[in-house]
């Protein structure tokens, strides 16, 4: 039976070329994708370029839980389990918004939209089956330092590093969480890499931003392979808890595995996943409240 994958923001960059290389390793593909016009086209390019009939396109918008829920919906009516879950998809902008659900927009996309996603298909992964979850994180995570309380008024630049750092300590704590449902779940340093979220269409800033980080710039396709690897190699079955570049685990700092501070993310994060369940009829939640 076909392995399933799903890859979030797979209509362009990194997620394209990850979907490319699974439908290529036979993989059905589930491409996870805000924009379905430029999905459709991405899907008939990798099914031609694969000549893997099974790769399909889904609506899902990380800045709705409305949108995940649906999404999540929609696939378990042609599906009955997973066994990728890349967590791929990444934004970056410079006005502060808050979404329709009440979360600051980089981080509803790009850690917490994905932590309610990877929850609502936990069940759908089957015990005794080769199952991983790979979560996009960042060298920028650095950056990153990040109080609870705050977790909602950072915005531009900060909030993506919070956001990437985020990521990076919810993938250790869901790694610990989840070993005992055969899943394992990794955080991957894709690098710097040339794709869309680089540009922010403010010609001085990407002029600038282009030249500085030119000598640096990987393709989107170099850029995948360590998601690829961690996703799909048989070096990695049953590795957990690991942050990886270029296809090595490399050591997350004392600095930045800081326990008290994972404790409190997962908190925060199992607070919005309860208000989720007590509203499952419901497609709203609300943003906690700190003080
Ligand atoms: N590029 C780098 O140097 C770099 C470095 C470290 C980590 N990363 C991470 O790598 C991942 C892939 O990014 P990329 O560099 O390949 O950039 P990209 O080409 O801009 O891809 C980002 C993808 O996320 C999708 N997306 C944006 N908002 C979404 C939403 N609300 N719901 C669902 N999907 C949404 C985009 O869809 P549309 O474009 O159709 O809106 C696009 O498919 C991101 O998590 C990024 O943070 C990138």
């Amino acid at each position: 039976m076909d392995r399933i994958a799903i890859v979030t923001g797979s209509d362009r960059g990194m997620g394209k070329e990850t979907a490319l290389a699974l439908a290529n390793k036979h993989y059905s593909v589930i491409m996870a994708c805000i924009d379905i016009p430029t999905a459709n086209c991405a899907c008939d390019e990798i099914k031609a370029a694969s000549g893997n009939s099974n790769v399909f396109v889904y609506k899902l918008d990380l800045s709705s839980i409305a949108s995940i829920k649906q999404f999540v919906q929609s696939f378990l009516q042609d599906f009955d389990r997973v066994n990728i879950l890349i967590n791929n998809a990444g934004i970056i902008t410079m006005d502060y918004e808050i979404t329709e659900d009440g979360f600051e927009r980089i981080m509803a996309v790009n850690t917490i939209g994905p932590y309610i996603l990877t929850k609502l298909l936990v069940p759908y992964f089957r015990l005794g089956e080769d199952n991983r979850i790979i979560n996009m994180s960042s060298w920028i995570h650095t950056f990153g330092k990040f109080s609870i309380a705050k977790i909602n008024k950072y915005h531009y630049v900060k909030a993506y590093s919070v956001s990437k750092y985020a990521q990076l300590l919810i993938s250790l704590e869901l790694a610990d969480e989840l070993k005992e449902k055969g899943i394992t779940v990794n955080a991957v340093n894709p690098g710097t890499v040339r794709t869309r979220i680089m540009i922010t269409n403010i010609w001085l800033y990407d002029f600038i931003i282009n030249i500085l980080m030119a000598p640096l710039y990987i393709e989107p396709k170099e850029g995948a392979q360590t998601g690829i690897y961690v996703a799909t190699s048989d070096e990695v079955k049953d590795k957990t808890g690991n942050f990886y570049r270029k296809c090595k685990p490399v050591a997350v700092s004392k600095r930045f595995n800081n326990r008290a501070l994972r404790t409190e993310l997962l908190q925060y994060y199992e607070t919005i996943e309860k208000s989720l369940e007590i509203n499952r009829s419901s497609s709203r939640i609300t943003a906690p409240a700190f003080p």
